[in-house]
């Protein structure tokens, strides 16, 4: 068994280094018109599906990164589902990897007849998420052909993993360090001293954005940057008999989404946070103002205090104007109550 195997693969080893000398004469071997002789994948489907397949594939072919016959403890194997690819009248390994008659004669060009769905392949990107879309097209993916990922040429296989008894990107724990591959600085984000408990595993990106893309900014899950927001903090949400404009109309006017150095993922101290937008004049926040900010007017009477009212320690203006997010109380006006 093994000796014919070594025999086979042998054979193979020498028809793949044939045709690949055949390549290099012609280095400009368009992916896309492989030479109709050597390239292309087949049409026709193996006859024996998995079976076929595993005569030549097996665990023999495990290396660290890629398990072959865990695909058989996945989510995609149900023996009575017949939307699974291994269900009643599936197509198994096909389904996914596309018709392999012609890729299981071993005289073929096994890289370039069959859709490997790896990034190496010879076939597009679109092509190779054809494959998965054909039985994924629902609902959670219908901002996929919009979306950032799949007009940065991502393939479903960048994140996902089905050779895997489980899929990493699925698991809500493991989920993030799969992005983090890519978006190296929101693992700096999550790790800064306040943040979304992503690090814990306690949240993930998909909480919050559609990693299949979505017609919101940024892939978020709800129409609005607000409403992503208020579906956890609820208590953000008005109407509010006195509302903070600011707060009805975008939580990043304050907040970082992923994490910030400050406390409350605040985009900036409060003061300064507040003063971006409401002058300080005939107030108690006016002595800072003047002493500590540069370029605005002293205050009336002169007050050159350094350091600002003390009222403006440590909270700040929220030391007195406590519900900056709006306030349910008659006399709750000025956002104190
Ligand atoms: C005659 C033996 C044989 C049979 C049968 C066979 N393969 Fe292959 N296959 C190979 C060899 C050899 C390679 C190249 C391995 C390499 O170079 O890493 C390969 C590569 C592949 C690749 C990766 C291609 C790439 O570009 O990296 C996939 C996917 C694949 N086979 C799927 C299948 C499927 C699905 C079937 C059943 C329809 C099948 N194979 C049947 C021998 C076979
Ligand atoms: C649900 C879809 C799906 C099914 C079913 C499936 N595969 Fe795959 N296969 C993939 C994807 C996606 C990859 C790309 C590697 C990765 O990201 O895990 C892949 C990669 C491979 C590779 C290339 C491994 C390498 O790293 O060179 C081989 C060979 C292969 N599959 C063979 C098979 C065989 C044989 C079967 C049936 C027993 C099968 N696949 C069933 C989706 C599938
Ligand atoms: C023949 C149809 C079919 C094809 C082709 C197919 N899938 Fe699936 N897939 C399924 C079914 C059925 C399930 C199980 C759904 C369930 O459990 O509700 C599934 C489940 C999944 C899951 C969820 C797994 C989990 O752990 O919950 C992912 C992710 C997935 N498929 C990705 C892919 C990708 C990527 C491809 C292409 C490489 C692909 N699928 C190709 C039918 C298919
Ligand atoms: C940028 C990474 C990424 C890419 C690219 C990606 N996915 Fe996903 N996918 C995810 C994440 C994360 C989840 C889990 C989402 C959740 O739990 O809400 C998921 C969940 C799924 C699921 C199971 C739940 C569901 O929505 O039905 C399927 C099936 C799936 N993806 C198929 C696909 C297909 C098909 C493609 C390619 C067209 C694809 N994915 C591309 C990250 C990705
Ligand atoms: C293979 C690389 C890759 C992986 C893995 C990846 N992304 Fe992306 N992502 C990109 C690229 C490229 C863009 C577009 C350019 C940019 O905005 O950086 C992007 C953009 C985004 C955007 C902005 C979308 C928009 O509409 O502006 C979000 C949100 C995002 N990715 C989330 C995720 C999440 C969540 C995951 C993990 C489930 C993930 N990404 C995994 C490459 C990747
Ligand atoms: C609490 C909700 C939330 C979580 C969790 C979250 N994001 Fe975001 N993300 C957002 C919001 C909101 C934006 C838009 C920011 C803006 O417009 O101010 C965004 C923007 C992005 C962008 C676009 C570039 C940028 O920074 O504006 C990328 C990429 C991104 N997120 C990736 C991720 C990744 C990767 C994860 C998981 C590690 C993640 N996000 C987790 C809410 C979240
Ligand atoms: C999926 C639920 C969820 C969503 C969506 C969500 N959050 Fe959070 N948020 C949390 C959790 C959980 C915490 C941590 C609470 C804790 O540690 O007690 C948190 C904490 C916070 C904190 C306090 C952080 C600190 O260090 O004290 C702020 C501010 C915040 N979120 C703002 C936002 C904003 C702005 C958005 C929208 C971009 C948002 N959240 C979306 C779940 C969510
Ligand atoms: C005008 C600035 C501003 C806006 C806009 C704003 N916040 Fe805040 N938020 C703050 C400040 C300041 C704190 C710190 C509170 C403190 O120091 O007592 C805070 C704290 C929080 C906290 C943690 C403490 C708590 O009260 O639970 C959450 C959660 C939060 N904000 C969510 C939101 C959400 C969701 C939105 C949008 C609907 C939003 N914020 C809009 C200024 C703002
Ligand atoms: C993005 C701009 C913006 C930021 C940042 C901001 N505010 Fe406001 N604030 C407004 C607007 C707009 C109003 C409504 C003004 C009006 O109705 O005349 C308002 C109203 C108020 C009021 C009620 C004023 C009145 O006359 O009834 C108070 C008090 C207040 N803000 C305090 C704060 C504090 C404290 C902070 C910092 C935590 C802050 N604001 C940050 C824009 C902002
Ligand atoms: C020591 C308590 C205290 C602190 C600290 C404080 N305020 Fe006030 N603030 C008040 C009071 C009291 C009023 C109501 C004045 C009135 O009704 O005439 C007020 C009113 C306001 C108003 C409404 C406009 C007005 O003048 O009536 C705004 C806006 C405001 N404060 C912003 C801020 C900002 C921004 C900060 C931080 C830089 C801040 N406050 C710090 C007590 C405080």
């Amino acid at each position: 068994m093994n000796i014919r195997r070594t025999a086979t693969r042998a054979l193979l080893l020498l028809a793949t280094w044939a045709l690949a000398a055949g390549a290099m004469a012609q280095p400009a071997a368009k992916p896309a018109k492989p030479a109709a002789s050597a390239a292309g994948p087949g049409t026709q489907y193996s006859a024996k599906g998995a079976d076929t397949c595993i005569s030549c594939h097996d665990e023999e072919m495990d290396t660290a990164s890629f398990t072959m016959t865990r695909v058989f403890k996945s989510k995609h194997v149900q023996r009575g589902n017949k939307h699974s690819p291994f269900g009643p009248g599936g197509l198994q390994c096909e389904a996914c990897h596309g018709p392999g008659d012609r890729h299981s004669d071993k005289n073929s060009n096994a890289k370039l007849t069959i859709n490997s769905q790896k990034p190496d392949s010879f076939m597009t990107v679109a092509q190779r998420n054809e494959t998965c879309l054909a039985c994924h097209q629902n609902s959670s993916r219908t901002g996929w052909h919009v979306g950032a990922h799949n007009s940065n040429q991502l393939a479903c296989a960048d994140c996902h993993k089905v050779h895997a008894e489980r899929d990493p990107v699925m698991t809500k724990r493991n989920e993030a360090e799969v992005c983090y591959t890519c978006h190296k600085q929101q693992r700096a984000d999550f790790h800064k001293g306040s943040a979304h408990p992503v690090r814990t595993g306690q949240m993930s990106c998909s909480d919050c954005h559609n990693a299949h893309g979505s017609t919101s900014t940024a892939s978020l899950k709800k129409p609005t940057l607000n409403q992503t927001c208020t579906s956890c903090h609820a208590d953000k949400r008005g109407p509010l008999l006195w509302e903070h404009a600011p707060v009805a109309e975008d939580c990043s006017s304050c907040h970082q989404s992923h994490g910030s150095p400050r406390p409350a993922l605040l985009t900036k101290s409060t003061t300064q946070l507040c003063q971006q937008c409401h002058s300080a004049a005939g107030h108690p926040s006016v002595a800072r103002t003047a002493s500590s900010l540069p370029g605005l007017t002293p205050a009336p009477g002169g007050n050159t205090t350094l350091g600002g009212s003390v009222f403006l320690l440590a909270g700040g203006c929220t030391n007195c104007h406590s519900q900056v997010h709006g306030s349910n109380h008659p006399a709750g006006a000025k956002l104190m109550r």
